[in-house]
């Protein structure tokens, strides 16, 4: 059993926390909110809209004596920047690891992750793309571009009128995927820049869209998250991936799909070659 603690109980943390209570082998046994929330001192269940759980939320004024007394193995935190990285430390230093799905860290602050992690033996996940949909766009973005290298790409992305950071961290990280593509192929732009459109409006859960540009034709590649539930599901992946463990992981290292691609490609060549000399024979056969 994993003992969870959830911080962040917005519109993603409130809809992780609901799926969280549903899992067998997970235990939520703590939740924080900000300390002057007024969802402080009510019951998890009556805020997330499901039945009394016996969680009553806390601030994170008293986070040391929430994670003392619960003993959580991970907190997930989808709170702000500025919560997130503050609370991390206090977690850090009392050994839990941690999953972050907060974005918007600035390049120091994740830095600040990276060294938290080492000084203090826990485990952090940082996971602005958490989703197993929006990772598998990553990958074929990458192939994408190592292959079309001397086409042009566009990335768009589209989120509801509260998200606060533009780009999102995501389509920051699809363009780095990007960019490893056409520089691993030799393209001869050594610094290519992947331009990025952010659009802010109503109430869009989450999309991605990379357009692929070439002189006579076109691909695109794109991913839209129609609830949070896909938030969830990715955290609890992350979750299980980093309970028992030490050290800095993004959601590359919990879903390994660079592993998958390789073993799949392996698998589809022995088969190839098996089917490939099993003709011979029979047409060699044949010939005889
Ligand atoms: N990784 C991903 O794929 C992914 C997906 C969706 C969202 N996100 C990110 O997750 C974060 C939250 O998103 P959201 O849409 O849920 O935003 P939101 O609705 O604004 O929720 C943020 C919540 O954090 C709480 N908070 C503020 N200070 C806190 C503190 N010190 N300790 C604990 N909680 C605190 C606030 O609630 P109270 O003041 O009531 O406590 C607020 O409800 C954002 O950074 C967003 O970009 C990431």
């Amino acid at each position: 059993m994993i003992r969870v603690c959830i911080s962040g109980l917005g519109k993603t943390g409130k809809e992780i926390a609901k799926v969280l209570l549903e899992q067998e082998d997970i235990k939520l046994v703590s939740a924080i909110c900000s300390p002057n929330s007024d969802k402080r001192g009510n019951d998890l269940g009556e805020v997330v809209g499901c039945s009394s759980t016996g969680i009553i939320i806390e601030g994170s004024d008293n986070l040391e004596q929430v994670i003392f007394r619960t003993r959580p193995d991970v907190v997930v935190d989808f709170s702000s920047p500025e919560a997130a990285s503050r609370n991390a430390k206090a977690f850090s230093r009392m050994k839990v690891n941690i999953v972050i799905g907060t974005t918007g860290f600035s390049k120091i602050g994740l830095k600040k992750l990276f060294v938290l992690a080492n000084r203090h033996r826990n485990g952090i996940v940082y996971a602005p793309n958490i989703t197993l949909g929006v990772n598998v766009l990553m990958l074929l973005t990458n192939l994408a571009a190592n292959i079309l290298n001397n086409y042009d790409f566009q990335i768009t992305e589209i989120h509801h009128k509260h998200k606060k950071d533009a780009p999102s961290g995501t389509a920051k990280k699809i363009a780095v995927e990007i960019e490893k593509g056409l520089t691993a192929s030799g393209s001869l732009d050594t610094n290519p820049k992947i331009p990025i459109t952010a659009v802010r409006a109503g109430g869009v859960v989450g999309k991605h869209e990379v357009m692929i540009i070439g002189d006579d034709d076109k691909i695109e590649i794109s991913h839209e998250s129609f609830s949070r539930r896909a938030f969830a599901l990715g955290a609890i992946r992350a979750i299980r991936f980093i309970k028992g463990k030490s050290g800095y992981y993004e959601m590359n290292d919990v879903l390994n799909l660079k592993k998958v691609l390789n073993d799949y490609v392996e698998k589809e060549s022995n088969s190839f070659i098996k089917r490939y000399s099993v003709s011979i024979n029979s047409n060699d056969v044949q010939a005889l």
